[in-house]
């Protein structure tokens, strides 16, 4: 029974009719986010991966709107003037009303107390400020082509440029909605900012289109979501629609000690944002989520969040998505794996310089990575498993090893020493190893030339075991080996080097579970991890991402499209996605922790069992386990789930512009609905092309089958069962 199940979404009437293009239309469709070229979190994934369906399926009549931020803008877009007429004279028309010119504030202490932060500050056009001011011919309102699959119009705003129409908007949207602002949030500020200036190009932009169009707007998150408040209130004809990766309240108690989904529906939400300082910004989101001809959550679990939280019922759930790339060779995951577990291999050997005492080829690597949010991550369970984990292993006599990789960036000075130490060490060894080997290579051969038998000192002479010596003496250490690879401001409150302290994971010789806490995201130019996050993924064995607040969760959908196996929980949205649509997902290498019906210590229990669990499967059953993970990515493809984002907007369009969903009379006289002219590309495609995993394609990239012992792992479970748990 360990098939998929089918995610047909239900289709009703109001779907757009897709037989005329967006274009004969005359529709438009915007997508609004702070994280459009701006690499942040989730979000940033979401609108990056969705991008290519969107694109195929919009054409040029889709464009992305997000804030402009140098450093991503500068690798990831291409900067050029939009060949539509309309949308070059709206971005002309924004330039020539005072944000045409981007003014640097050098010196301005009086403007600074004003508007914290931002740095761009000309004073409407009035250059005779006491102030020192800066000018730059750069324009701030950047159109061009993001640098991705899809290749997505762009419309990028540089906030910091508009900050002299800050008090204006906020008297504004005072005057409407009654929503207050202060004047030293500077998120809230720059929402304020970013939706107007969305709304002005919408409205410039509408007005330059000859005929009337249709625009759709889709609003991301709260941060853009002021946007859609102020549409609405000046009556743009758009269509919106309103999508809440996570709200804002349940962020902040989740994070808290709140027993949060037990307390869903009892919680005085205004009282509880007012508490926490975040009332206007609370304000902000819900004003977005009732203005919203549409709105939408990534998930369930959000869905349920969201109407006790900000009291609407998400109209339809948008679960994330990726861009699965499949590889021409079948298995080339497989072989990427290995070549990128090389490379962590190579970074542990320096890191654990002189107790280098396990066998790599016994070590697994489990890894937690995300933005650092302790508790609602779960870095908390990950660590008190591992303890435990750390136990059973001891006690069960496991000749295995476990390295957890937590990967959360933080405040720090840079790396410590002991860990660029290590790297130095593991690279003179590996040159003068080199080196000897070289000479030992020519002496062989010369001897052998001479038609002698080499003996071993002939080869290995005094000198190279003295440079040797050298080498291994320097590789010996009076310490452990550091739980942290960089210098970690405030390590003393630190949560995770705290949570590893009380649990004394100090990576001593006897531990057989080892931390390394990396407080910094992976790139390839890091000196120690030399590794980007995708490769280092591929590398490891095992994501754990015990999640308590995790409206998706992409973390553990990526290591899945890697065939990486991982750890959820049935909080997250990812979880529970996978829950739902496949019958038994730990056999696909997604275990699922009990955190909703548990008390927090069976929770932790059953997390460490599922990874003691998984340290006792022979290399066989890690790689069945690998290719069943990778066979669920079609499940998770934006060919498949970017159906519920085209429903959003069909839904969208038939609550502004209900004509454009007419009924026709057929023949008969009998009326019917409009014919969608090609149809979807629904998800229900996964239940023929997604196999239910076979014994044969289980095998395929087993190196050398045996067919016994193959018949032997598939016959039974490949996860080992709890009996090999040693008791407490
Ligand atoms: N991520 C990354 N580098 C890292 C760790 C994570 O780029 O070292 C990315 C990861 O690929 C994922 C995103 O950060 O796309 C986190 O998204 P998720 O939905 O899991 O959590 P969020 O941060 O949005 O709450
Ligand atoms: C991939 C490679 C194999 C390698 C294996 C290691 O499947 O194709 O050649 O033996 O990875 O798996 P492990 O789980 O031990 O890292
Ligand atoms: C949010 C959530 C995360 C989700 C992401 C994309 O940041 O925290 O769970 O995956 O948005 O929807």
């Amino acid at each position: 029974a360990r098939t998929l199940k089918s995610l047909e979404p239900e289709y009703t009437e109001y779907q757009a009719d897709q037989g005329r293009t967006a274009y004969e239309k005359n529709q438009w469709f915007f997508e609004i986010a702070w994280e459009v070229a701006n690499k942040i979190g989730g979000i940033y994934t979401v609108i990056k991966t969705k991008a290519a369906v969107t694109v195929e399926e919009l054409g040029e009549q889709y464009c992305l709107i997000g804030p402009y931020n140098e450093s991503c803008v500068r690798t990831e877009v291409e900067i050029m003037e939009p060949a539509n007429d309309a949308m070059r004279r709206a971005l002309e028309q924004m330039r020539s009303h005072g944000i045409n010119v981007r003014f640097s504030q050098k010196t301005s202490f009086s403007v600074h107390l004003a508007y914290p932060g931002y740095n761009m500050w000309p004073e409407n056009g009035n250059m005779s400020s006491p102030c020192n001011f800066q000018m730059y011919n750069s324009s701030n309102v950047v159109f061009g082509r993001w640098l991705i699959d899809g290749y997505p119009k762009v419309i990028l705003f540089d906030i910091g440029s508009a900050a002299w129409k800050l008090d204006e908007w906020k008297r504004d949207i005072w005057d409407i909605t009654h929503i207050g602002i202060p004047w030293h949030d500077r998120e809230s500020n720059d929402a304020v900012i970013f939706g107007n200036l969305t709304v002005w190009f919408l409205a410039e932009f509408r007005k330059n289109l000859e005929k009337t169009p249709y625009v759709v707007a889709h609003f991301h998150e709260w941060l853009s979501g002021m946007g859609l408040v102020v549409a609405r209130s000046k009556h743009l004809d758009i269509a919106t629609i309103f999508t809440t990766h996570a709200t804002l309240l349940g962020r902040y108690l989740c994070a808290g000690s709140t027993d949060f989904y037990n307390k869903l529906n009892e919680f005085n939400v205004d009282k509880e944002a007012g508490d926490r300082g975040i009332y206007h910004r609370y304000c902000i989101e819900r004003a977005a989520v009732h203005f919203s001809h549409v709105f939408t959550t990534v998930s369930e679990v959000t869905g349920l969040e969201a109407e006790h939280l900000v009291k609407r019922k998400a109209d339809v759930i948008t679960p994330n998505g990726l861009n699965v790339q499949k590889f021409a060779a079948l298995h080339e995951f497989q072989n990427r794996h290995a070549v990128a577990k090389e490379k962590i291999h190579d970074f542990v050997r320096g890191h654990f310089y002189g107790h280098y005492d396990f066998e790599l080829d016994k070590t697994l690597y489990f890894f937690i990575a995300g933005r650092y949010e302790f508790s609602n991550k779960g870095a908390d369970m990950f660590i008190e498993a591992l303890a435990r984990l750390n136990y059973f292993m001891k006690s069960s006599g496991s000749d295995m090893t476990v390295i957890a990789f937590l990967i959360f960036p933080t405040r720090t000075n840079n790396f410590n020493v002991e860990s660029l130490r290590g790297q130095a060490i593991a690279k003179q060894l590996r040159e003068t190893v080199s080196a000897i080997q070289k000479d030992l290579g020519h002496r062989l051969f010369e001897i052998s030339l001479r038609g002698d038998i080499p003996k071993g000192e002939e080869l290995l002479i005094k000198e190279d075991i003295v440079k040797l010596k050298r080498c291994i003496f320097a590789a010996q250490r009076n310490s452990l080996p550091p739980v942290c690879t960089h210098n970690v401001i405030d390590d003393d409150i630190d949560p995770v080097l705290c949570a590893i302290r009380r649990c004394q994971l100090f990576n001593n010789r006897s531990d057989r579970v080892k931390v390394i806490f990396h407080p910094e995201f992976l790139n390839s130019t890091n000196p120690l991890l030399g590794l980007d996050y995708e490769d280092f993924v591929r590398g490891c064995h095992l994501g754990v991402f015990p999640s308590y607040y995790e409206p998706w969760g992409y973390t553990p959908a990526e290591c899945t499209v890697m065939g990486i196996p991982s750890v959820t929980t049935n909080l997250s949205g990812f979880g529970c996605f996978m829950a739902e649509h496949i019958a038994d997902p730990m056999s696909y290498g997604i275990y699922i922790v009990d955190r909703r019906y548990k008390a927090a210590d069976a929770s932790v229990n059953q997390l460490a069992q599922y990874m003691f669990d998984f340290t006792c499967l022979s290399r066989r059953q890690r790689i069945i386990q690998r290719n069943r993970t990778e066979r669920l990515s079609e499940l998770l493809d934006w060919k498949n789930l970017g159906v519920y984002y085209r429903k959003a907007r069909a839904l969208a369009l038939s609550r502004t512009h209900p004509e454009l969903f007419h009924e026709d009379i057929n023949q008969n006289g009998i009326r019917t609905v409009s014919r969608p002219a090609s149809e979807p590309p629904s998800p229900s495609i996964s239940r023929t092309s997604t196999p239910a995993p076979s014994e044969d394609e289980d095998d395929e990239d087993i190196d050398a089958p045996d067919s016994e012992e193959e018949r032997e792992v598939l016959s039974r479970r490949e996860t080992p069962t709890r009996d090999s748990t040693p008791s407490n």
